[in-house]
C-alpha cells in the first residue's frame, strides 16, 4: 500500500519518499510533511503545532492560533487570511473571490488512468501506481474540487492535478487553477531554472531562494526557448551525488507558470500551473475544468538521482510505450545540408549516401510543399511544391523506402503564410484580434487551433500524406509563438479561453494522429527547443534539443537540459563546419561526442564530404549503434559541469542498468598551455567488478575508476604537437566489464 489513511491523515509512501496531508479543523487540507521517506503514524503532532502570530488574521474568534498566513496549505485560496498566492481564484456569480473548499470524502483508485483531453502520466505496467482522489466543496458556490494524486512508489515521484466541477446553477469563472502548490517548512534552498533563448536553450542558473516570489514562466502560448517547465529545489549543499533536491515538472505545453514564495517566516510556496496571466475559464453549470499534470519527486541523494528517477519514470508512464524502449533511428536531415534549395535527385543522393555510412534514415525538412523557397510562404498548403518535386513525395518516399530507409518529412502544422491558397480560402482561420494588425513571426501567422475546422483541415492532411508517402516519422515544427491571441470562434466573454483551447487543439491533433497511425515516430520541435516540455513528450517521444548545432554550445544545451529530461527525449546532429549558428570550427570527432548522448543525427549534405569524413561518419554511426542502448536508455550522470567555474571543461557518462558497460565523455572548450591535471571520477560502476577502459591494458576495479578516478593526458602537449590537438577537443572512453 502506498496510500495509507487515518482519520482525516493521508499518507503517500513511495519507496524512499513520504508525502503527508491532513484535514485541519477548518475542513480545509493542510500540507504536513515532504521528504525523505518517514514511518506512519495516527498523528503528527510535532506537524500541526500552531503558533499565534501578530497583526495577522485568525480563522474564528475562539481559535486565535489558527492563522491560515502561518500554516503550511494543500491547495490554497486567497481572501480568507492566507495572503500568499493563491494555488487558484474562482469568480462566483454575486462577483466574491472568495472559496473555501472543505474536505468531503476521498477515494483511492488502483493505477493510474489517463487525461482524455490532456497529455498525461499513466500506468499501464505493474507499478503498483495507485490514485488518491480528494474530494471537496465549498458550499456557497456549489463547486467542487478534486485534488489528486497518483502515487509510483518505485519511482519516487507523486503526480499531481487538481479538477474543478460546477454543481451550481450559474456560470462562474476560473481566474486561476494551478496545478500543484506545495508548501515547505523553510527556504534554506536553490532554485535551478533552465534559462535561454533560441539556440541557447536550458542552461542551468542556480541561485539561492529570496525573500518574495521568485518564477519562471511563458506567455508566448508555448513553453519556450526562455524558460523550461522543469525546476528544481536542492538545498545550498546538495550537488550531483549527494543532498536533498524536489524536482518539478508539469505536463504542458503552453503558458507555464513556475514560482517560489517565501514568506516572512521563511517557508516556501511553490505553485506550478497555467499561467494565469491569459488565463480565464468560464465553469457553467455542470461543467468541469481538468488543470493539466505536476510531476513532483524528492530524493536524497543529490541532482544525478534526480534526473535519474524522473527521467525513468516518463520513459515508463508519460512516453507513448510503443516508442519509449524502441531503439530510435540514426537519421539524416537535410536542412542544414540543403535548406530550401533541392530537388529529388539532390536529396536522393543525400540519402543514398547516408546509408552507404549505416544511417537508417532520411528526414525531408522545410521546403517541399506549396511554392516555398524561403519562409515567405506556403505554411498551410500541405501538398508538394511540383517545381521541386515533379513526381511527387510518395515518389520520393518510395526511393527513399527503396533504398531501405526510413523516410520522414516535417510539417508545420499550426503555421500559415499570407502567400498561402489556405490564407486566401480561410484567413479568418488566422489568429488576431479584431481590428488589430497581425504581428508577423520569421514572416508567418498562427492558425487558431482553438477552432476544430482548422484541426479537422490539418489532420486531413496530415493524414493524406502518412498514407501516400507511407511516412514512418513526423517531424513536427512551431516556429514562432503567439500574438493578438484571439477566436472567432468564442464569444466575447471566453477569449481568456483561447490560450490554453489552442493547446487542447493542438493535443487532438497529437492525438488524433498517433492513434490513427500509431507507427509514425513523432519528432516535436519549435525553432530547435521551444517547446521541450512534457505535454509534447507524450505525443513525442523525442524532440530537436535546440537549432543550435555547434558541438559547444550544444555540450552546455545538453547538459542543461539533462536535468529534467531524459537523453532519449534529446534529438543531437552532427552539421557541418564552420557552424551555422557561430562560425566555429570544430572537430568533427567532437561534434559526434557530443551527438552521442541523445538521438544521433547527421544534418549535412554527406554528398560533400571528403572520403575521410565520410569514413569518420561511418565508424561514428557503427559505433553509436553498437552502444545505442546506452546512449538511449543508459542510467545518465553528470561529472563535470560546463557551467562551473570558467566552464572549459564538461563531462557526462552513460551506464548500462547493470554497470557493465559505460561509456563517458571528456569535452574541453580551449586548450590551455601548462595545464592543471585533470581526472575523470566515473559513476555507477559496481565497485568490486574488474573493468576496461578501451585502449587502456590497464584492468581497474570499478571503485577505483569511480574513487581514484582516470587521469586524463592534457592534450595540447608541446607548442611542437599543436598539430595534433586542437581547441574544442573530446575524448570518449569506453568502459566495460571484464570477466
Ligand atoms: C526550425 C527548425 C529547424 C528547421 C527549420 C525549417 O528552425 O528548428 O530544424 O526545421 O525550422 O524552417
Amino acid at each position: 500500500m502506498s496510500i495509507l489513511v487515518k482519520e482525516h491523515q493521508f499518507h503517500l509512501q513511495t519507496d524512499h519518499t513520504s508525502y503527508i496531508f491532513h484535514v485541519m479543523a477548518n475542513g480545509e487540507l493542510g500540507q504536513l510533511y515532504y521528504g525523505q521517506r518517514i514511518h506512519d503514524q495516527p498523528a503528527f503532532p510535532e506537524l500541526t503545532v500552531r503558533e499565534e502570530h501578530g497583526a495577522i488574521p485568525a480563522w474564528r474568534l475562539d481559535q486565535p492560533d489558527f492563522q491560515p498566513e502561518t500554516l503550511k496549505q494543500e491547495f490554497a485560496s486567497l481572501g480568507k487570511g492566507d495572503y500568499r498566492d493563491p494555488a487558484f481564484q474562482i469568480t462566483g456569480p454575486d462577483g466574491s473571490r472568495i472559496s473555501e473548499f472543505r474536505y468531503q470524502d476521498y477515494r483511492i483508485i488502483p493505477g493510474k488512468q489517463r487525461l482524455t483531453e490532456l497529455p498525461s502520466t499513466f500506468d499501464d505496467s505493474d507499478d503498483d501506481a495507485q490514485t488518491l482522489v480528494i474530494t471537496l466543496v465549498d458550499a456557497v458556490t456549489n463547486l467542487t474540487l478534486t485534488l489528486n494524486y497518483a502515487v509510483f512508489p518505485h519511482q519516487d515521484v507523486i503526480v499531481r492535478s487538481a479538477q474543478f466541477t460546477n454543481q451550481g446553477q450559474q456560470t462562474v469563472t476560473l481566474n486561476r487553477a494551478l496545478s500543484l502548490q506545495l508548501d515547505l517548512p523553510d527556504a534554506n534552498y536553490d532554485l535551478l531554472q533552465f534559462s535561454g533563448s533560441w539556440a541557447r536553450e536550458r542552461h542551468l542558473v542556480r541561485q539561492p531562494l529570496r525573500s518574495g516570489i521568485q518564477s519562471v514562466g511563458s506567455l508566448r502560448g508555448a513553453s519556450s526557448h526562455q524558460q523550461n517547465p522543469f525546476i528544481a529545489l536542492a538545498r545550498p549543499d546538495t550537488n550531483e551525488d549527494q543532498g536533498a533536491a524536489f524536482g518539478f515538472n508539469l505536463v504542458y505545453s503552453g503558458n507555464f507558470l513556475d514560482q517560489v514564495e517565501v514568506d516572512a517566516f521563511d517557508t516556501a510556496r511553490v505553485l506550478t500551473g497555467i499561467n494565469p496571466t491569459e488565463f480565464g475559464w468560464q465553469l457553467a453549470a455542470g461543467q468541469h475544468f481538468q488543470t493539466p499534470e505536476a510531476v513532483l519527486s524528492y530524493t536524497s541523494a543529490g541532482l544525478n538521482q534526480l534526473s535519474q528517477q524522473m527521467g525513468t519514470f516518463y520513459q515508463h508512464h508519460l512516453v507513448n510505450p510503443r516508442f519509449a524502449q524502441q531503439p530510435r533511428p540514426v537519421l539524416i536531415n537535410n536542412w542544414e545540408g540543403t535548406y530550401f534549395d533541392f530537388d529529388e535527385d539532390k536529396l536522393t543522393a543525400i540519402a543514398r549516401e547516408a546509408k552507404q555510412l549505416g544511417i537508417e534514415m532520411f528526414v525531408l525538412d522545410d521546403g517541399w510543399f506549396g511554392h516555398r523557397d524561403d519562409d515567405t510562404t506556403s505554411l498551410g498548403d500541405w501538398d508538394v511544391y511540383a517545381a521541386k518535386l515533379p513526381n511527387g513525395i510518395a515518389h520520393l518516399a518510395d526511393r527513399i523506402h527503396g533504398l531501405d530507409l526510413q523516410f520522414g518529412l516535417w510539417f508545420e502544422p499550426e503555421m500559415i503564410s499570407i502567400d498561402s491558397d489556405l490564407y486566401r480560402a480561410h484567413p479568418d482561420w488566422t489568429v488576431v484580434a479584431p481590428q488589430r494588425e497581425m504581428t508577423p513571426g520569421r514572416n508567418q501567422f498562427v492558425l487558431d487551433m482553438a477552432n476544430p475546422a482548422v484541426v479537422d483541415y490539418l489532420y486531413g492532411k496530415i493524414s493524406k500524406l502518412i498514407k501516400e508517402a507511407h511516412l514512418d516519422y513526423i517531424k513536427w515544427d512551431m516556429n514562432r509563438n503567439i500574438t493578438e491571441s484571439f477566436s472567432d470562434t468564442l464569444p466575447a466573454e471566453r477569449q481568456a479561453e483561447f490560450a490554453h483551447r489552442y493547446m487542447l487543439g493542438v493535443y487532438q491533433l497529437y492525438a488524433r494522429l498517433t492513434t490513427d497511425y500509431p507507427h509514425v515516430l513523432f519528432e516535436s520541435c519549435a525553432s530547435g527547443g521551444g517547446r521541450f516540455d512534457l505535454g509534447m513528450m507524450y505525443y513525442a517521444p523525442q524532440a530537436w534539443t535546440s537549432d543550435d548545432t555547434d558541438a559547444v554550445e550544444r555540450l552546455r544545451i545538453q547538459y542543461g537540459t539533462s536535468y529534467g529530461y531524459p537523453l532519449a527525449m534529446m534529438g543531437a546532429h552532427v552539421s557541418a563546419v564552420p557552424n551555422d549558428q557561430t562560425g566555429r570550427i570544430t572537430p568533427l570527432e567532437t561534434r559526434a561526442a557530443v551527438a552521442y548522448f541523445g538521438d544521433l543525427g547527421y544534418e549535412l549534405d554527406v554528398t560533400k564530404c571528403s572520403a575521410e569524413e565520410k569514413a569518420a561518419i561511418k565508424a561514428q554511426v557503427a559505433f553509436y549503434k553498437a552502444h545505442r542502448e546506452l546512449f538511449q536508455q543508459g542510467t545518465f550522470y553528470r561529472l563535470d559541469n560546463p557551467f562551473a567555474g570558467d566552464g572549459n571543461v564538461g563531462s557526462w557518462q552513460v551506464v548500462s542498468d547493470d554497470g557493465r558497460h559505460a561509456v563517458a565523455a571528456r569535452y574541453q572548450i580551449l586548450n590551455q598551455p601548462n595545464p592543471a591535471y585533470h581526472r575523470l571520477y566515473l559513476r555507477g560502476l559496481q565497485p568490486d567488478q574488474r573493468y576496461q577502459v578501451a585502449g587502456d591494458d590497464h584492468v581497474y576495479f570499478g571503485d577505483e575508476l569511480m574513487h581514484a578516478g582516470l587521469f586524463v593526458p592534457h592534450l595540447l602537449g608541446t607548442t611542437q604537437g599543436v598539430e595534433a590537438s586542437t581547441d574544442f577537443s573530446a575524448r570518449v572512453f569506453v568502459i566495460d566489464a571484464i570477466d
